[in-house]
């Protein structure tokens, strides 16, 4: 098949700039590995950022600036500045297509407070959020002709003579590989917090396959060290409790009721403080007793039903227990400020992407903002090279060795438990590349990964089927989840300092002479995996955009 833009990935970044590449008269193919409810766009409840009423209350500028200070010196101030100021645009554009905005009683958007922001900015539905906007674009796509394929999964990248020409991808049907060419393609296939399985919000999908594959292909990926922890999280099964709750006045407490923490700083010192109170042998609960019943019913009708039916708590009543889990991964593919990435042709955005406005911590709510405004931008720029390039070959040596590999893991005799492997290495990465980290736990963390990496080429199917064979998917997840893993944990240990959501118990404080900049890795060899650090600076660059801005 031939698409002029392909996108990879089905949330709010890949059906945003699916849409806008099809209004832009091109044929274009979005593919998801199974159900775009599975994105982490559709977890993300608690809302989405804009300034859309200006006052002295909030501004434009404040957004920008709230941002910087909760990226911790890391931040890309420039694409910070044209993504907030583009956010009230994203909103009506939004509520054009037919997002439903909650209102307050005078008919406006109503907005709650979020952590890390001095203003009410955090547009919402319900505490449904993220899934209610994938569900619009996913209808306004379908209508205009965007090709979904559900349940295909993207392998590779494929090239002729260098040039992009296409990918490879895996047909979960009947296990098939085929290609499909394109002249663009648009990398929007989410992150990699899915791979700390059983301590995570994410679904195992969200296991960072378009990274591997870019690294595969030869391209930088970018601070891949910072992978934020959500502070609320069920204790028992890691599924989210939005913000959206403290958003509205839940509180933190211990088991003796005692509210130790600021509830609406930023994720990243509200989730120190509560592992630091946890590892102190204190349990911690979310609090919502003391909320008016209605407003429970109605802005946090998925939190109450969540806490019911995963955990069998009536929040009207009783004491939540919550846990910090990995949430969302600030680190990804290297990108230009137009989403461009090291391969001529390809754009990648939304949370694969490392575009800098998140530096070393994210705000709450600035994800769904982000995956918006830069799918956006991707379509226009994948538009422009679309029009002017033609389709190059596709390499059909790839596609057979694609399909080799992938009969190999269906053929062979399995030696290990794929499930195991999984649990294992999130366990591991949770204890050792977690909240907390230590030079010696993330050594421990690397030897665990090139261990797991040895074992997993004993990985087979046990179950030969060739329809949906879910094992194959989980193999292929898990081998991409540790070429990720391996670059996480390696820019981990090389950034010996601790800034946002990288805290290194050995080196508490920050460096901004050896690492202001964003850490870069790039594989060489066919194994060997290169980490540097930027040399911008961008404290300075931020104190010049402050300057302009007039925040203090
Ligand atoms: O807590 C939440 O609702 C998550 C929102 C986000 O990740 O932006």
């Amino acid at each position: 098949m031939l698409y002029d833009i392909i996108v990879v990935g089905s949330g709010i970044a890949g059906l945003y700039s699916a849409l806008y590449a099809k209004k832009a008269g091109f044929n274009v193919a979005v593919l998801s590995k199974s159900n775009p409810f599975r994105s982490n766009s559709a977890v993300a409840s608690g809302g989405i950022n804009a300034v859309i009423n200006l006052s002295e209350m909030d501004s434009i500028a404040r957004h920008i600036n709230d941002t910087i200070e909760g990226a911790d010196g890391l931040s890309h101030a420039r694409a910070i500045e044209q993504m907030c100021a583009e956010a009230p645009s994203i909103i009506s554009e939004l509520r054009e297509l037919g997002v439903k905005f909650d209102e307050d009683a005078s008919g406006k958007i109503a907005q709650r407070p979020f952590g890390g922001a001095s203003g009410e900015r955090t547009c919402y539905i319900a505490d449904r959020t993220g899934s209610a906007i994938v569900q619009t674009l996913l209808m306004r796509c379908r209508e205009a002709g965007v090709h979904i394929l559900s349940n295909h999964v993207f392998l590779n990248i494929t090239r002729y003579k260098g040039e992009l020409s296409g990918i490879t991808i895996l047909r979960r049907r009947n296990s098939q590989v085929a290609a499909l060419a394109c002249k663009a393609l648009i990398l929007a296939g989410g992150g990699y917090a899915g791979i700390y399985r059983g301590h995570t919000t994410n679904s195992q999908e969200s296991s960072g396959d378009v990274l591997a594959a870019a690294l595969k292909a030869g391209m930088r990926l970018c601070n891949m060290e910072f992978v934020q922890f959500h502070p609320t999280t069920l204790a028992t099964t890691g599924a989210l409790i939005s913000e959206a709750a403290r958003g509205e006045g839940a509180y933190l407490v211990d088991e003796n009721g005692v509210r130790f923490t600021q509830e609406l700083q930023t994720r990243d010192k509200l989730s120190r403080d509560i592992a630091k109170h946890m590892s102190e042998g204190h349990k911690v609960y979310l609090d919502f007793r003391h909320l008016e019943p209605d407003l429970i019913d109605v802005k946090l009708p998925s939190a109450k039903k969540m806490a019911l039916t995963a955990a069998g708590i009536d929040i009207h009543t009783e004491l939540l227990p919550i846990t910090p889990a990995a949430h969302y991964s600030i680190g990804g593919i290297w990108t230009r400020e137009d989403t461009s990435t090291d391969l001529y042709g390809v754009f990648a955005c939304g949370e694969c992407a490392s575009s800098g406005v998140h530096g070393a911590n994210r705000l709450g709510g600035n994800s769904l903002l982000e995956g918006a405004y830069f799918g956006r931008l991707a379509a226009q720029e994948a538009s422009r090279v679309a029009l002017r390039r033609e389709f190059r070959p596709i390499d059909y040596a790839e596609v057979e060795k694609e399909s080799r590999r992938i009969d190999l893991i269906i053929e062979g005799e399995s030696r290990f438990n794929i499930n195991a492997m999984r649990k294992n290495l999130g366990e591991g990465l949770f204890r050792n590349a977690g909240v907390f980290r230590t030079g010696t736990s993330l050594a421990d963390a690397l030897s665990y990964i090139h261990y797991l990496m040895r074992q997993s080429y004993g990985l087979h199917c046990v179950n030969k089927e060739l329809h949906d064979n879910v094992e194959l998917l989980s193999i292929l997840e898990f081998r991409n989840a540790l070429i990720v893993a391996e670059a996480m944990v390696m820019g981990a240990l090389r950034r010996e300092e601790s800034r946002g959501v990288h805290y290194r118990e050995d080196f508490p404080h920050k460096d901004d002479k050896q690492f202001s900049g964003a850490s870069i890795a790039q594989r060489l060899g066919h194994n060997y995996l290169k980490i540097t650090f930027e040399t911008v600076d961008r404290i300075e660059l931020w104190h010049k955009v402050k300057k302009i801005l007039h925040v203090s």
